[in-house]
């Protein structure tokens, strides 16, 4: 047997109900703040996540699904989805055109992690991303939509934000933090080894105790801001406090892609095990202007779909529908027919097997429909249908020309 390759799932049955009742929440909830879908390809040039996810990334260094393709291109499957929209935005000169341009876009995304509960391989995201827009009230408005959207969903969630500072006060921080690091180079792991060369504040983010032992009295970026970032960081935190939105100041959330600057947060859940990020996101008003478009404030979150689907508290599934049956195999052409014309406005589950009434019903009970509607041989001489409301269980039989 042919089984899936590792890390990549097959969503259906169930699934596929939480799957696509995420997708129409987050939808909704994003075409009420003004987002338009869009969609971008799946493959993408490798050069396009190089120079926006950082070659000193974790997802692009170690994680991508990259080849050669038969034109002799170098590519790769998308590891996230705000590199293809930023390409997109540029290559249809959007960013020529002025005013604000917001999108929303699900999707597979690909990542050669090593999967376990949470970490897939082959996962989905729904994410948004806002261009145009440099004022702090945006990045506000997409803390407030990821929020509704959990909420919509009856999910729980700790919201830690940071502020990464800007081309001004970065610079200088980072300055400040390799000569800390510096301090305990012959103690930090390899991987900070390699960090401090390449981009020195994802150290913060390390995974390793005793680097976390040192770094807790590293140089703190919030302390460094520069008067604009420090300002909008406080008017950003005055917004969710206004709006009932609870935060938490994570002085080492760095965010694991290096197109951030100002404002980055993550939603984690403390009910899904060690990974437990369900959206991320910040401000990355560089990257336009790195994939060569006009220097365009942007700002966007990614939510991961299957992380979310096990949280997720599902309405109530109303009974819906018809289910259709014959007890006589001359009624069968008759019940086919009828399937036929109800088809064009309702969802009909029809069965071709003759029953006797007690097990169509047993079967319409576990379709989970709401009319159960039945022709044996005396309907078939009287030219009618027995139709029983699964509801209110009420019976009637009906002249089939009015069913
Ligand atoms: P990210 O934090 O890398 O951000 O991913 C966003 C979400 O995708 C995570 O919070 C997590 O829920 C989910 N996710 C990531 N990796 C996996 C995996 N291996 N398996 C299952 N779920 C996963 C981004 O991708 C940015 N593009 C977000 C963004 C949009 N920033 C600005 N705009």
């Amino acid at each position: 047997m042919i089984s899936s390759l590792r890390g990549m799932n097959d969503i259906l049955s169930e699934d596929y109900e939480r799957f696509t009742y995420f997708i129409s929440v987050a939808t909704k909830v994003a075409q009420r703040y003004g987002f338009h879908f869009i969609e971008t390809p799946l493959l993408e040039e490798t050069a396009l996540f190089k120079r926006s996810v950082g070659e000193s990334s974790d997802i692009v260094g170690k994680e991508m699904y990259q080849f050669i393709d038969k034109g002799d291109n170098d590519v790769c499957l998308r590891p996230e989805g705000t590199a293809g929209v930023v390409r997109a935005f540029v290559q249809k000169k959007l960013d020529r055109a002025g005013g604000t341009h917001r999108f929303f876009y699900h999707g597979a995304m690909f990542r050669y992690e090593r999967p376990q509960k949470g970490r897939l391989r082959q996962f989905h995201q729904f994410g948004v991303e806002s261009f145009g827009e440099a004022s702090v009230y945006e990045d506000a408005s997409m803390i407030m939509m990821a929020s509704d959207i959990l909420k919509e969903l009856g999910i729980g969630y700790r919201l830690q934000l940071n502020s990464l500072g800007c081309n001004e006060c970065m610079p200088p921080y980072k300055e400040n933090l390799v000569n800390f690091v510096t301090k305990f180079k012959d103690e930090i792991c390899e991987d900070c080894t390699r960090r401090v060369a390449t981009n020195p504040i994802r150290v913060l983010d390390c995974k390793n105790e005793k680097c976390q032992d040192i770094y807790k009295d590293a140089p703190k970026l919030i302390n460094s801001l520069c008067s604009s970032c420090e300002s909008d960081f406080i008017v950003l935190k005055n917004i969710l406090t206004q709006n009932s939105i609870d935060f938490e100041i994570d002085t080492n959330l760095v965010r694991g892609l290096d197109y951030y600057s100002k404002t980055a947060f993550e939603f984690v859940s403390d009910n899904i095990g060690s990974q437990s990020a369900i959206a991320g996101g910040g401000r990355y008003d560089r990257l336009v202007e790195f994939l060569d478009g006009r220097p365009t404030p942007a700002v966007g979150f990614a939510m991961g779909i299957e992380r979310l689907m096990e949280l997720i508290v599902m309405p109530e599934v109303k009974k819906d529908g018809y289910y259709l049956g014959a007890m006589d195999d001359e009624a069968l052409d008759m019940i086919v027919k009828i399937a036929h014309k109800k088809r064009k406005d309702d969802i009909v589950t029809l069965e071709y097997k003759t029953k006797n009434l007690k097990n169509h019903l047993k079967a319409a009970d576990k379709a989970n429909v709401k009319y159960c509607a039945v022709i044996g041989s005396n309907e078939i001489k009287d030219g009618t249908i027995w139709v029983k409301n699964l509801e209110d269980k009420t019976e009637n039989t009906i002249l089939i020309g009015a069913f």
